[in-house]
């Protein structure tokens, strides 16, 4: 298919079928600056944001984006708001470039970040992620995706006593946030940096606002356990997705202060069981699709549809991302 300048593809198979592929966007040997390409967005963006709904992805490879800046760039041209990481109750520690562009999770290549919605553990989140490839590693690190919609319909199958629960009672998340920045850990950020303040007091004010329960540790570090958050969602479209940070908590959240299995229960305190969620690790993994970067890549994900994660690398990897809000066409839940 040909939409002006730019090629759309299929992605290879990985087990996907029909509208579940993601697409690419391909621009070939057609050079064009960056400005060609951001004119190329302003007049396409809706075309290219439905495509997101039906596709859940869409990699765009070979544009001439070179920079963190040509990121921004490429990022403003679909005018949506910019949820600017500093503002977000997210664990990761990451650095940023530009108003909009920030690293991606700064944590060591021999962690694996695993699959989550951006922030389902919190109350604000993106509609869409924007990724830019600045340096691709020497191995390993791809982007694994999976839509959310199509794992819910397996887990209706599979184990639908759990989702019944899910969806009933939602669920909470423990992390054990430390007073300096950990470098070490995925979920590093301090409680200074991911509540925006710097005393105790104005801790407790911001988690008492959001009904969130508390506890302090004697090394000064935090121990937060959310308010009930929906764990399934029921999108305007009326797709339902499996909207949640359960995987990622469940197999990742672990580090000097925190035990990954501790780190989720059901919204009234009780206890989700392992062998479901090992359930839960087990189908997402086979309906997975692995992206594997090259320079300049830039990937789009509709945050309501599609899980993300990171697979271990060697070399030096760096991916940038940006979060936003459309408010055409999102979060707007309907439960
Ligand atoms: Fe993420």
């Amino acid at each position: 298919m040909n939409s002006g300048f730019v090629d759309i593809l299929p992605f290879g198979d990985q087990g996907y079928q029909g509208d579940s592929k993601p697409l690419v966007y391909a621009f070939g040997s057609r050079k064009k600056n960056v400005e060609d390409l951001v004119n190329w967005v302003k007049i396409k963006k809706r075309e290219i944001i439905t495509n997101l709904n039906t596709h859940g992805a869409i990699l765009f490879r070979g544009f001439p984006v070179e920079s963190d800046i040509d990121f921004d760039a490429f990022v403003n041209a679909f005018e949506m708001n910019n949820l600017d990481y500093r503002d977000t109750l997210s664990n990761a520690v990451r650095i940023n470039r530009t108003p909009r562009v920030f690293t991606a999770n700064e944590s060591p290549p021999d962690v694996s970040i695993f699959l989550h919605h951006e922030l389902a553990q919190t109350t604000v989140y993106p509609s869409h992620l924007f990724f830019y490839c600045e340096q691709p590693p020497d191995g390993g690190g791809e982007t694994p995706i999976c839509r959310s919609d199509l794992l819910l319909e397996k887990l209706e199958d599979e184990i639908p006593l759990f989702v019944k629960k899910c969806s009933e009672l939602g669920v909470c998340y423990t992390n054990i946030m430390p007073s300096k920045k950990d470098q070490d850990s995925g979920q590093g950020r301090s409680w200074q940096d991911t509540l925006s303040v710097s005393d105790m007091i104005s801790a407790e004010t911001i988690l008492k606002d959001l009904n969130y329960n508390w506890k302090w540790l004697d090394d000064d570090s935090l121990k937060v356990i959310t308010c009930p958050l929906p764990a399934i969602r029921l999108l305007p479209n009326g797709s339902k997705v499996f909207f949640n940070q359960l995987i990622a908590a469940f197999e990742g959240w672990n580090d000097k202060r925190n035990k990954s299995e501790e780190s989720i229960s059901f919204g009234d305190g009780s206890e989700i069981s392992k062998e479901d969620m090992k359930k839960v690790c087990k189908l997402s993994d086979e309906i997975s699709f692995d992206l594997s970067w090259e320079k300049n890549d830039i990937v789009i994900i509709n945050n309501m549809m599609v899980m993300h994660g990171r697979k271990p690398f060697i070399g030096r990897r760096s991916i940038l991302a940006s979060l936003a809000i459309d408010d055409q066409e999102g979060p707007k839940f309907n439960n």
